[in-house]
């Protein structure tokens, strides 16, 4: 569906400051994209210029996930606007990912910055962009759709003392002994002049490294080769003048840090307790995220001061976000990312800028696949029929007008999914783990709150975060016990039952939730476009039921859990392989009444 571009112009206006008005032009937007940043773990509260430019000066999205918690596939993710599925760069390097599998893609030809200037604006880009665009294929082709561009390239994109810059058309610059993220910060700094003295608006991203850790790749790694021998990650190297800050810091304490028992599926359920030398080489890694992100933080400030400078500052918007999350300890994990755990894709999105609220938190479910559709929307352009996410509601419209109710679609879901390996980046335990071959998904409504998730080992993992928000307690797997206590708990979503398959338990009321969840998943994990965005229509065209409450009446009891096939994986694959993921399509509930399926009322 084509939004026409008089509403879209509508929509934006209704933010926009007289300011802005007055002079004709379209908004501006900054946006500063750190590089494995959590939320899970305090980092933001360590950036006094975030909460004074950003947060307090905007609203903070505290349910924002990313789709897919690896970097270049979850920036594919982020600029094409499409789920990764959709994408099919599921990895860092090729045959799965990396640049030369997004230009073979042909995104090069269809993403974010080409769109962005085709809505009449400049872009500007500096920092890391994908992995594996590199010193060597820098050329060919370049990445297309910004006015200026300045690059951090492989292998030395994650060397914090010893970037390569590519600028524009040039041959690549070494800065052996430089910082990275302060040079980036002068590069930022320039673009950003050259975009203020230019007429068109403009949308400048800013992005640093911080706080990845330090990485030194072997040539075989860009060989197809993710073996632990190619690869030698360190603690992220702050600034010199950072050193010394957080001596005291350490990884918050929360529950789920090594825990007493094993908790996770897959490999996460055999990893041993770490012992007091190994948490403290880890806390030691997490205050070097802290110190390195300082010189980030300065970008902020410097940013909004030249914004501001040129009396700009009202009618630009700036977002702050990161590619994926982190974790460090919880579930006994090493620092890595790659889960599906809250630690690694709920995810900073703070939002400043015209019309937005200011020192507000909103709770709307938002993803990175949101971002393409959100960031086009402020530029008056058209959305894309191809987008799988519908355009974030920074300026809270839909809230006020039910006019812009379909534009800004509520949604309760995350579609998650993950192929390939889980790399630990600690000092101890430096390994690869494969299998890590996932369908997740988060459903967050008004009264329920379940990760639930499908690996292609066949275990399954099903949270209910309002009770266990740290994500212990598998109910897949639980004891009748703590199920049923689940299930009384969440017995309001079941209103509809009779009484007696109420006391029945787990049996039945799992069955009931389960089959719900796996249908939902059924259609996320190959859902296109509005299918993404609308899944529940997938499975109930005549639009009756919009959410888990109503999916549950035990009317589609047979729909679901006789009807429905579930997600499985037939085999463990590095990358999407669709013969090995089973089901592809989920069967509607008005197929099964065209096919003569059982409906439960035959059966009362
Ligand atoms: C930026 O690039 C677009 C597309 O090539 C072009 O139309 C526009 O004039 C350029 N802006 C500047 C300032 O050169
Ligand atoms: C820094 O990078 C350059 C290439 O840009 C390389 O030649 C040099 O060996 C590197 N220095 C160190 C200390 O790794
Ligand atoms: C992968 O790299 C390791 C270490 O450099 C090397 O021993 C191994 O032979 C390589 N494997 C392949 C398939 O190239
Ligand atoms: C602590 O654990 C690490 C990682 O398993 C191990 O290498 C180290 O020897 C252990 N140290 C002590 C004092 O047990
Ligand atoms: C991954 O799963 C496959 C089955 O799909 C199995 O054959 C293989 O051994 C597993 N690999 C690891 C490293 O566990
Ligand atoms: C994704 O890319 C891989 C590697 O090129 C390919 O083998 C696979 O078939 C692709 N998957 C889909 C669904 O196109």
């Amino acid at each position: 569906m084509l939004i026409p571009a008089t509403a879209i112009l509508l929509l934006s206006q209704v933010g926009m400051s007289n300011g802005a008005r007055l002079h004709q032009r379209r908004p501006n937007t900054v946006f500063i994209l750190t590089d494995d940043q959590d939320l899970h773990m305090d980092s933001l509260a360590y950036m006094p210029y975030l909460q004074k430019h950003l947060a307090d000066q905007g609203t903070t999205f505290a349910r924002h996930y990313c789709t897919i918690a690896l970097c270049c596939p979850s920036r594919v993710n982020l600029w094409t606007g499409r789920a990764a599925h959709n994408t099919n760069v599921t990895d860092v390097n090729p045959p799965y990912g990396g640049y030369p599998k997004f230009v073979s893609q042909g995104f090069n030809e269809a993403w974010l910055p080409l769109w962005l200037q085709e809505a009449g604006y400049n872009t500007y880009y500096t920092g890391k962009l994908f992995n594996a665009h590199t010193v060597s294929n820098y050329d060919s082709p370049f990445p297309s759709g910004f006015n200026g561009s300045d690059f951090l390239l492989d292998p030395f994109t994650y060397e914090y003392l010893n970037a390569s810059f590519q600028r524009n058309q040039d041959a690549p610059v070494s800065h052996e002994g430089e910082y990275s993220t302060d040079v980036l910060a002068r590069k930022a700094y320039g673009f950003l002049e050259d975009a203020i003295a230019a007429e068109r608006p403009f949308f400048l991203t800013i992005a640093p490294i911080a706080p990845h850790s330090n990485v030194v790749f072997s040539e075989d790694w860009f060989g197809n080769n993710e073996s632990v021998h190619n690869i030698k990650t360190t603690p992220p190297v702050p600034a010199k003048r950072h050193e010394h800050l957080f001596s005291d810091a350490v990884v918050p304490r929360t529950p789920n840090f090594n825990p007493d028992e094993p908790s996770g599926v897959s490999w996460i359920s055999t990893l041993p307790k770490q012992n007091q030398t190994n948490v403290d080489v880890n806390d030691h890694f997490y205050r070097n995220r802290l110190r390195a992100l300082q010189a980030v933080d300065e970008i902020i400030d410097g940013v909004v001061a030249r914004l501001s400078d040129a009396q700009i500052l009202e009618d630009t918007y700036i977002f702050y976000s990161s590619d994926n999350g982190y974790h460090i300890g919880q579930h006994r994990m090493q620092p890595g990312k790659e889960c599906g755990f809250e630690t690694d894709i709920n995810i900073p999105l703070i939002v400043r800028g015209p019309g937005v609220a200011k020192g507000q938190v909103s709770h709307a479910v938002t993803s990175h696949t949101d971002l393409a559709p959100t960031f086009l929307t402020l530029a008056h352009g058209g959305l894309r029929e191809d987008f799988d996410g519908s355009p974030i509601d920074i300026h809270g419209h839909s809230k006020d007008e039910t006019r812009f109710a379909d534009f800004y679609p509520r949604k309760e879901h995350v579609n998650v999914e993950y192929w390939g390996f889980a790399l630990s980046e600690g000092e101890y335990d430096q390994r690869f783990f494969w299998n890590n071959t996932y369908k997740a998904m988060r459903l967050i409504g008004e009264d329920y709150n379940v990760y639930y998730s499908v690996w292609c080992s066949g275990e399954h993992q099903l949270y209910d975060l309002n009770t266990d928000p740290y994500e212990l307690n598998n109910l897949y797997d639980a004891t009748d016990h703590s199920a049923q206590f689940f299930f009384t708990n969440t017995a309001h979503l079941l209103t509809k039952q009779t009484t007696s398959s109420h006391q029945t338990g787990k049996s039945t009321s799992f069955h009931r939730l389960l089959s719900r969840l796996d249908a939902l998943l059924l259609v996320l994990k190959s859902c296109q476009a509005r299918s993404c965005t609308h899944p529940w229509e997938t499975l109930h065209p005549s639009g009756d039921v919009q959410n888990l409450h109503d999916a549950l009446d035990p009317y589609f009891d047979n729909f679901y859990e006789i009807e429905q096939e579930k997600v499985h994986f037939t085999k463990c694959e590095k990358g999407y392989i669709v013969e090995s993921e089973g089901p592809q399509s989920a069967i509607s509930f008005a197929d099964v009444g065209a096919r003569g399926g059982r409906l439960w009322s035959e059966f009362v």
